[in-house]
């Protein structure tokens, strides 16, 4: 099938790929990009494991083709985390063990971005359900949980400190 080059803004950075009209983002990303933080689980959009966010929005990136991304911008796992440090929410998950196998990890950590520049201040429902899209299979989910709220103290403590 024909190609078309289209461009993805993909972590601060403008990349001109050819894709097929049929080709999922996630393959794109993953094949691509060499971006393999996203994780293919399902496909189906059940398992959350893909999960990006494409204009402040959490997108599991199986759903849509690579074209319907074109001139988006895109954020991927690899994009929270400064040159030299971890995002909060990554150190946050391994502090609490919010991880076991980590197959859902990136997903489950992009998910939780963007959840909580929408609420700084979740409590532990708005927390599970945020996260309500993105299936482990391993950590029965309380110290996901736990990781999460332990991030947000710590990013309103660091936002306190920058404004102090
Ligand atoms: S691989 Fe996209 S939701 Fe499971
Ligand atoms: S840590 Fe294994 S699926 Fe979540």
């Amino acid at each position: 099938m024909k190609k078309t080059p289209i461009e993805l803004n993909v972590n601060g950075q403008t990349r001109t790929v050819l894709v097929e009209p049929r080709e999922l983002l996630i393959h794109t990303l993953r094949e691509q990009l060499e971006l393999t933080g996203p994780h293919v689980g399902c496909e189906t959009s059940h398992c959350g494991a893909c999960t990006v966010e494409i204009d402040g929005r959490s997108v599991k990136s199986c759903t849509l083709f690579a074209v319907q991304a074109a001139g988006a911008e895109i954020t991927t796992v690899e994009g929270l985390a400064s040159p030299d440090a971890l995002h909060v929410l990554q150190t946050s998950f391994r502090e609490h063990h919010g991880l076991q196998c980590g197959y859902c990890t990136p997903g489950m950590i992009t998910r939780a971005h963007r959840l909580l520049q929408e609420n700084p201040n979740p409590t532990e429902e708005d927390v599970r359900f945020g996260l309500a899209g993105n299936l482990c299979r391993c950590t029965g989910y309380q110290n996901i949980v736990k990781s999460v709220l332990a991030a947000a103290e710590e990013l309103n403590t660091q936002k306190e400190a920058a404004q102090a």
